[in-house]
């Protein structure tokens, strides 16, 4: 591998050069923002960057770029991808991933100003928050793009990208799928933003979750306008054995207001493998991780267990979608 040529993006098809960049400048801040072409676009450039670091592993495409990557929540996976997507890319990163408890956060600065220290730095900044909409209202102060790494039980576009890829990377295709996401419909922003993008395609959808963590109104008045065909149930066994695609996530404790509800309702799941066996021979298992008990260990063994793959397709899809705000793809 070390003997191999860098990759040389000038050999990629004619097309590449005269292609039109529908992401460039632009801040990524809801699945909103991406329609069918735009997600072609950008899984086109994910397949690249996989390919690439399959054969060399690192390029130079951004080595003029710089991204300040804030993270007001804790985060293992969103902000290393993050991170390792510049690294692959040759960019560089400023990583406040360890605690804003360490930054003029804590002095009382106001998410406006940081931003707009941020970006006499860096080039595109990276934001978690725990306020739903902290990331539109970081795009409105700061001139370079934001990507909005979650904003609390808001929205996290870029997992959902990433979900997408996996989904349509593990089973061909997206349409005539029917995919159930099980557990913290309610505050699982993941499953606000996967749901929104997934009501492109010919889709059923199936949401199981405990009375209390149910999906959000206005999520599902979005699915229920778009006319697919969908069902709510408090039991995984309802879905287990059609399902193509079983979404799982955690109960996500740092929302509850009221500790003894999130007592109530943390070990309502657990995907085993007992319950797989009920499943299709062609299921996926998908988690956004980390678990906390939904899914057994005994489950990773089962090659329909595509969570880690889903991790390692994240680090692909930020490299597209850093790439392509940055004007690079
Ligand atoms: C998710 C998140 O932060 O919303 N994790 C992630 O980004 N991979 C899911 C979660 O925390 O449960």
């Amino acid at each position: 591998m070390s003997n191999q040529p860098l990759f040389d993006y000038s050999q990629l098809p004619a097309k590449r050069a005269t292609r039109d960049n529908p992401l460039r400048g632009k801040s990524i801040l809801s699945v909103a923002q991406f329609d069918k072409e735009i997600i072609e676009y950008l899984f086109g450039r994910t397949r690249e960057m996989r390919e690439m670091v399959q054969r060399v592993g690192t390029v130079n495409l951004l080595r003029q770029y710089v991204a300040a990557c804030i993270f007001y929540e804790p985060s293992t996976r969103t902000s290393s991808s993050f991170i390792g997507a510049m690294e692959r890319l040759g960019g560089r990163t400023i990583p406040i991933t360890s605690g804003v408890e360490f930054s003029s956060v804590s002095k009382g600065e106001t998410l406006a100003d940081t931003m707009q220290v941020l970006e006499q730095y860096a080039d595109v900044i990276v934001l978690r928050h725990h306020e739903i909409g902290a990331a539109k209202m970081a795009a409105e102060y700061t001139h370079v793009p934001i990507i909005n790494a979650g904003d609390g039980a808001g929205e996290h576009p870029t997992q959902a990208l990433l979900d997408l890829f996996t989904i349509q990377d593990e089973l061909g295709s997206l349409d005539g799928l029917k995919v159930a996401m099980v557990g913290d419909l309610r505050y699982g922003r993941t499953v606000h933003s996967l749901t929104k993008l997934l009501l492109q395609y010919n889709v059923k959808l199936r949401f199981v979750s405990p009375e209390i963590l149910r999906l959000p109104l206005n999520v599902m008045n979005q699915v229920i306008d778009a006319g697919v065909d969908v069902r709510e149930t408090h039991d995984v066994a309802d879905v287990i054995e059609n399902a193509d695609v079983l979404y799982v996530t955690r109960v996500q404790k740092e929302r509850f207001t009221d500790l003894r509800q999130y007592e109530e309702v943390k070990n309502f799941y657990e995907i085993t493998p007992e319950l797989m066996k009920r499943a299709q021979e062609k299921m996926v298992v998908m988690h956004p991780l980390p678990r906390v008990g939904e899914i057994h260990y005994a489950v990773d063994s089962d090659p329909r267990a595509a969570y880690f793959r889903q991790v390692k397709n994240g680090m692909f899809v930020r490299m597209a979608l850093l790439a392509a705000v940055l004007g690079q793809a």
